[in-house]
């Protein structure tokens, strides 16, 4: 019998401890071996539970535990998980995690103390979407050119309830925080760092490129608003949260923000909690990966999967799927200033003679061409809407351009940018 221990035995931690048990049999069958949670570890003891395990206060009484074979980290956080990854592994037990945050930051010494002792994190990517297990290794005959995708359910079910229905971003924020999707600081989610955790973890396995999340460029959803939904509607778009790896010319370029994205795209259709991944390899052509991005049995599934593999084969190391470094060619992260995009703009100017002609030469001193340039009267009658797309540009001359632009003395109020994604 295979011993397991579960750390956190909150949202995910208690749908694995009750899917291994209706599925038992099943399960065992798969691993080719009886496996059972032996306890789980919590801060709370009087808080109420829906499971059927011991339970205790005392991480250490899991990783003191010479019976458990396998901890299952589901705590969350960096630092204390961290330190009880090192201490179960100092101690022989295979550790299976759902924890993006600490991986952005450690997956690469992890992999290092680990050596051949196993580490999953299946579910710290996407949910339920194996997509860990595809890049490692149903893709691993491919030069990986690119990787897109919305990795954050919680952003994409409030995207989603915002241009369908029309809700508030308070009011759909604490929706998602109740159906149990919303880390435990939801700014991660918003904020775009929990797809941006994911996106690096992603970018180690398909390009051995160890970057942190302060590395790259990362905008949240926070100041999607309703002016940009319309103008999505209108001209044809939706508003995702994406989360980009591309490689071009040998420099690896990173980014996580929302876009308009043409709506008859796949990925713009995919939505509510679901999450989907869009991986470009140079033998297959492009693949796509759908299904739910969070949510405790979703989770719990990949947790589980992981815990089956661990006991199956006994081993799967190396963690991030390279045996020795990748030495062909050394890829190096491409600096935020220098991604390139097409931009949406859009601007609450005095309506005025000379004002549009203004704007449009800024833009133009900063080398950057317009697509489309609309102007919408406004409610206050002195005031017009305008709204610009441009070609390609540079993200470096787009930020000088609006800076600019809000010190122009007939604009004065911010700059709203969306990039374009075609
Ligand atoms: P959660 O509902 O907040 O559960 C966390 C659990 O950890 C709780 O049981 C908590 O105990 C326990 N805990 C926290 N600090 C502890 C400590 N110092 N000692 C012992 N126990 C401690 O979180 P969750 O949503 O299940 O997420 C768990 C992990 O999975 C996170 O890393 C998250 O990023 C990741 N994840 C979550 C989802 C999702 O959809 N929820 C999806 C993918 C990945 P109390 O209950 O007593 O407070
Ligand atoms: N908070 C995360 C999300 C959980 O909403 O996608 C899944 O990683």
């Amino acid at each position: 019998m295979i011993r397991v221990g579960i750390i956190g035995v909150g949202t995910v931690g208690q749908s694995v401890a009750n899917i291994l048990q209706k599925n038992k049999a099943l399960i065992s069958a798969r691993a080719g071996k009886e496996i059972s949670v032996v306890k789980g570890a919590v801060r709370d003891l009087r808080m109420e539970r829906k499971v059927d395990i011991p339970l205790t206060d005392n991480v250490d009484e899991i990783l003191d535990d010479e019976s458990i074979d396998i901890v299952v980290e589901l705590m969350g956080g960096i630092d204390r998980p961290y330190e009880i990854f090192k201490k179960a592994l100092s101690r022989g037990k295979a550790v299976v995690t759902a924890n993006k945050a600490l991986l952005a930051y450690h997956r690469f010494d992890l992999q290092q103390i680990a050596g051949d002792i196993p580490i999953g994190y299946e579910a710290s990517v996407a949910g339920g979407i194996p997509i860990i297990n595809a890049l490692k290794v149903g893709l691993s005959a491919n030069e990986i050119t690119a990787i897109k995708g919305i990795m954050n359910g919680t952003c994409n079910y409030m995207l989603t309830r915002m241009i369908d229905e029309g809700v508030g971003y308070d009011e759909v924020l604490a929706e998602a925080q109740k159906l149990g999707y919303a880390e435990a600081d939801p700014t991660f989610d918003v904020g775009g760092f929990d797809a941006a955790h994911k996106l690096l973890i992603l970018a180690s396995i398909a390009y051995g490129i160890d970057a942190k999340p302060e590395d790259i460029l990362i905008e949240g959803i926070e100041n999607v608003n309703q002016d940009d939904i319309d103008f999505a509607r209108e001209f044809g778009y939706s508003i995702k949260l994406l989360a980009i790896a591309k490689k071009i010319d040998g420099k690896i370029e990173l980014r996580v923000h929302p876009v308009l994205i043409r709506k008859e795209q796949m990925i713009a259709k995919i939505d509510g909690v679901m999450n989907g991944i869009s991986v470009i390899g140079d033998c297959v052509g492009e693949t796509l990966y759908y299904g739910p991005g969070a949510g405790g049995d979703a989770t719990a599934s990949a947790v589980i999967a992981d815990i089956v593999e661990i006991v199956r084969a006994g081993q799967s190391s190396p963690m991030l799927g390279f045996k020795k470094p990748f030495q062909s060619e050394s890829l190096t992260l491409l600096p935020k200033e220098e991604i390139q995009s097409e931009y949406f703009l859009r601007m609450l100017v005095k309506d005025a003679p000379g004002v549009l002609a203004s704007i449009a030469q800024v833009l133009g001193e900063n080398g950057i061409s317009i697509e489309t340039f609309l102007q919408r009267p406004s409610e206050n009658v002195t005031k017009a809407t305008l709204l610009c797309a441009t070609h390609r540009c540079r993200e470096k001359d787009i930020v000088k351009a609006i800076a600019e632009i809000e010190n122009l003395p007939d604009t004065g109020a911010k700059v709203a940018m969306i990039r374009i994604e075609e």
